[in-house]
Formats: C-alpha cells, structure tokens, sequence
C-alpha cells in the first residue's frame, strides 16, 4: 500500500489512462451478453417453417457485436501499454531508491551481507513487485468493472437465474484466499535462498583460480547443487499453491454449468424464461469467468509483491547510523593533524578491534603503521574514513572531531589505497581518473609516471583505453595495486593513506614508486601500512601495534636503538 502510494502514485497518469481504457473494455465486454441475448430473440422469430425476411434492425445488432468487439480490443491494448510503462516507471524508481539508500547507507550493512542477497533484492524482488504491479493495474479495474457489468446485464435477464449463480460463486473463493496467504510466506522464504544461490555462483566464479588449483570441483559442485535442489523445493511448493488456484476455480466453474443447465432446462419448460435469456447470460459468464479467475489469482500475486515490498522497504527505511550530525560543518581543506586519542573500536559481530589507541601525526609527517596481522592498522584507516564510528575515544582531524565534519568533505581530504587495490569495470584512464572528476588527460598521465604505471600501461593493448576487467581481473595484482596509487595520487588530498599499496611490487618498482611518493608526499600527512620494513625505514616515524594499541613511537633509528617489538621485527625479517 505504502509503495502504491509513494512510487507508482507519481506516475499516476499513466494509471489514469490505463484505467479509463480498462473501464471502455469492460463496458464493451459487459454489454456482450446482453447484445447475444437480443440476437439470439430475433433469431428465435425467424424460426419456424415460414420462409421470412431477416429485418434490418437484426443486421445492425450483429455489426453492433463486431463494433464492441473491436472497441474491447484496442482499448485493451491501450490499457496494457498504458500501465506497463506506468509500472516501468515506477520499477526504476524503486531500483533507484534500493541502490541509492545501499550507496549513500552505513559501509557497514555492505560489509555484514552477503553480495548475493542484494542482488536477489534488485533482480527478484523488483520482478515480483513488477508482476504484482502489472496484474494489479491490468486485472483488478477491468475484472471488477467487467464483473459488475455483466451482473447488471444478467439481473436485467434474469435475475432469478443470477442469485443462484451468486450463492455458488463465493463459495470457490475461499480456499483460493487461504491459499494467498501461504504464498506470501513461502515466496519470502524463497527469495531468500535465492539470494544464496546468488553469493555462491558469484563467489564461485570470482574464486576458480583457488578452486582449480585446490581441486575443488567437486566440493564446489555439491555446494551449489545442494542450493539448486533447495531453489527448485521452494520454488516448487510455491508453485504448487498456485497451480491450486485454477482447478478449484475450474471445478467449482463447471458444476456451476451443471446446475446452471438443469435449472434452466426445467424453467424454460415451465414458461419462465426465454433462450435468449439463457444464451445470453452464458455469454455474459464466458466473458466475466475469466476476469473473476485473474482476480481470484490476484490475491496471491500481490501477495508476492507485498512480501517483495517488505523486502525492499527493509533496505529503504534503514536510517544510516553514520550519517552526518545535524551541526556537522564542511571542514575545506586541512592541514593534515591526524589524531586518534584513547579510540576503542569494536566491529558489529564484537570483534575488537582497537583497545585505547592514541597517536598523532602532524602535518606533513610520514607515518608507518606496522604490527602482526590483526593488529588493527586496516581499522585505524577505517575510523580515520569515518566508515565506522569509534565504540570509544576520538578521531580528529585539524583537531575537529570527524563527527562534527560532513562526510563528504572528511573524505575529499583523503586520498586511499586499500588493501584489496579495488579497480572497476572501466578502462585504465577512468579507473585513474576516479580519483578527481574533471581530471585532465595530463593530470592522469602524471599520477600514472609517479605511481610507476605509465610504462606498462602503454604497454598494454590499448594503452589507457584498455579495459581493466572485473574488479581489476586483466591486470597483474602489481598492475593493480599501481593503479589504485594513480588513483590516491590524483587526488591530490592532504591525507595520503596506504594500506600495503605495494606490497605486490617487486624490490625494484618498489622503489621506483617510493621515490616518486617521497617527492608527492611533502606537505601531505602520509600514513603507510606495510608488512615489509624496508617500506617503512624512511618514515618519519614508526608506529607498532599490537592487539588493538600503540607499543611503540619513534623513527627506524630511535626504535632500534630501543631494542624492542620494532627490533624482534625487523630481526625477524632479516634471519
Ligand atoms: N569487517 C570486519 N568485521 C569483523 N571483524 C573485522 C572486520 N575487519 C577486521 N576485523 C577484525 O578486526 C581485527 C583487526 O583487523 P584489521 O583489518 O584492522 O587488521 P590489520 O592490522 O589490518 O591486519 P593485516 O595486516 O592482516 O591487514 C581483526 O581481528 C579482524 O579479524
Ligand atoms: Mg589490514
């Protein structure tokens, strides 16, 4: 109902028109019976043994049939176009709507659920809302309006005839609404494992590199096929309930006839009613029967598009936990202090992440976050982006809390290279370009020298046209992670952050990128993740965490010196 009112109300002139020929359908549909009725009496006066003219009034009648005939037609046609494009519009509308609150909503619920789960909700879900939308707009004005026609027509016939058809027909429709109900519950609960199926064929053909080489196949084969059994189960009981609809209509239709024909018989010999009576109202029932099935299998639809709506409205109406505070202010370009002041961090499943880690980088300074996995150097780069909000402590940035900042302009300040150098399905130079719309052609080729990827952009077939592939696929992980510092680099942002951004590389390009960043670097605060020391030495300063907090400050030399946890690392990594 919600989403009647609030997405398909807007297109409502579509529906407007589409109603207004469904009612012109009707009428020419209602008024069959009772033409049928009328020709069949001045048939009935031609009969008998006496040779005699057919009157021109009888001519007319027929044509009249064919002209309601065609009138039905092309009203229909307008009705059906009509309201498929109302719909259509709508359906965009929704797509829009789902897409934009995911986009603009907490990183968060992106990060907790499973890829496949939301592409279910865009492609099923928006089916089924719209099938139920089309139904509704084509079946329920037409079905009710031709319904309440043809019983007019029949009760000027005959209306005795016409109660007892009455009595019988409700009777049919009370399994069939019973039946609605277990469709909505069952169809929710197929969406669902829908979207698993979903995340499995996705994961399974983003990962058959490891599925090959581990020779997975056949584990990989029983996952899915145990998800396809389970779909086809689902599917298959939704569709036996549906299925249900049209015997019974069908069967409570046909001893209807039967009563129907038996009664009649006995009245017409009684004297009291006529065949064209009779013949007109099985026209006119031949033309509502169908109309009362499509709205008797109307309840069950709608309630599949109801239960898509829900689905739909789930993602909608989640109100963004990070969202910008009422006061929160554009900050305009920073100088680039980062301070994290005693911030405690858990993630939604309670994993904590950082317990009481405080640190500061002052403008301009390179720092290095170094530590064993799971320390929480991902995490300090995910707070600093403000995709989290701290459990405990502050974040700062120019000494302003990051909750007092807008979003936008907190992460305009920020250019970032993940750990996963992510890349999307567009060529080379826009992946580069991502980084600052309105980049020129030389901006891009500049970050892609610095980033050392100009060479072999150049070399690959099409240059900076040529297309990078799904998440980055054509390109070595190298290649990639280059690319995504292009990106960062591009931006031009006083907060440079890099989460192991070349750690593919080798020892050589490696370099290479280092020099070029020591130089793009100045006058921007640098803070730099990586596993492999030789990255960090020339830092200004080197953090080490452990377990969520800082154990050691201090620059390469000073730490050494210190004979600690940076020490036993670097040890390490020379033995
Ligand atoms: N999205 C998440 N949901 C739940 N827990 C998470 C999530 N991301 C990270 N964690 C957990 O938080 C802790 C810190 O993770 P983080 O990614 O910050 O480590 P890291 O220091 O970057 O490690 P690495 O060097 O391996 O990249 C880990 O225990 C990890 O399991
Ligand atoms: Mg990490």
């Amino acid at each position: 109902m919600r989403l009647a009112r609030e997405r398909f109300a807007t297109h409502w002139r579509w529906f407007v028109a589409g109603t207004l020929c469904a009612a012109l359908t009707s009428i020419a549909a209602a008024s069959y019976g009772y033409l049928l009725k009328l020709v069949v009496e001045g048939l009935e006066a031609l009969a008998g043994p006496d040779k005699v003219e057919v009157p021109t009034s009888l001519w007319w009648l027929i044509a009249i049939i064919g002209v309601a005939a065609v009138v039905r037609s092309l009203a229909l046609y307008g009705m059906t176009i009509f309201n498929n494009t109302g719909v259509q519009r709508a359906v965009v509308d929704i797509q829009a709507d789902q897409f934009g609150a995911l986009t603009d909503g907490d990183f968060a619920r992106i990060a907790a659920e499973a890829s496949g789960g939301f592409v279910s909700r865009f492609i099923n879900d928006v089916n089924a809302l719209r099938d139920a939308g089309l139904r509704i707009a084509n079946n329920l004005t037409k079905g009710i309006l031709t319904v309440i026609g043809v019983f007019i027509t029949m009760l000027v016939m005959d209306w005795k005839l016409t109660l007892v058809l009455l009595v019988i027909y409700p009777i049919a429709f009370a399994p069939v609404l019973a039946l609605g109900n277990r469709v909505r519950k069952r169809s929710r609960q197929s969406q669902r494992q829908i979207g698993e199926v979903t995340s499995l064929l996705g994961e399974a053909f983003q990962s058959a590199r490891v599925v090959k080489a581990y020779g997975l196949e056949d584990y990989q084969k029983a996952r899915a096929e145990r998800g396809f059994v389970e779909r086809s189960r689902l599917f298959l009981k939704v569709l036996t309930d549906r299925a249900a609809v049209d015997p019974i209509l069908e069967i409570t239709g046909g001893l209807a006839l039967v009563g129907i024909l038996a009664l009649t018989a006995w009245r017409i010999a009684q004297g009291d009613t006529s065949l064209g009576n009779f013949v007109g109202i099985v026209g006119a029932i031949a033309v509502a029967a169908p109309e009362l099935r499509a709205l008797g299998t109307l309840n069950s639809v709608a309630q599949e598009g109801g239960a898509a709506a829900d689905r739909v409205f789930e993602i909608t109406d989640a109100a963004p936990e990070i969202a910008d505070a009422p006061g929160a202010q554009p900050i305009g370009f920073v100088t680039g202090t980062v301070a994290f002041d005693n911030v405690r961090f858990a993630y939604p499943d309670g994993t904590e992440a950082l317990k009481g880690l405080s640190f500061i980088a002052n403008p301009g300074e390179t720092i290095a976050l170094v530590g064993p996995s799971g320390a929480g150097k991902s995490t300090v780069f995910n707070l600093l982006l403000r995709l989290y909000d701290p459990t405990g402590g502050v974040v700062s940035v120019d000494g302003t809390n990051v909750r007092d900042i807008t979003g936008a302009s907190l992460r305009s300040n920020m250019g970032l290279v993940a750990q996963d150098a992510a890349l999307f399905d567009d060529t080379i130079r826009a992946n580069i370009a991502l980084g600052r719309l309105g980049a020129s052609e030389a901006d891009i080729e500049a970050a892609a020298r610095a980033a050392n990827a100009h060479d072999f952009i150049l070399a690959l077939p099409g240059g900076y046209d040529a297309p990078a592939g799904e998440m980055g696929r054509n390109l070595s992980g190298g290649q990639r992670q280059r690319i995504a510092l292009a990106r960062a680099i591009i931006r031009a942002a006083p907060i440079l952050l890099l989460d192991e951004a070349t750690s593919a590389l080798d020892a050589e390009s490696e370099a290479k990128v280092q020099d070029a960043l020591a130089g793009f670097a100045k006058g921007r605060t640098t803070l730099i993740i990586a596993h492999r020391l030789s990255t960090v030495r020339a830092a200004d300063r080197i953090i080490v965490m452990e377990d969520g907090r800082a154990v050691e400050d201090g620059s390469h030399g000073v730490l050494m010196e210190k004979n600690g946890a940076y020490r036993r690392l670097v040890d390490l990594q020379l033995s």
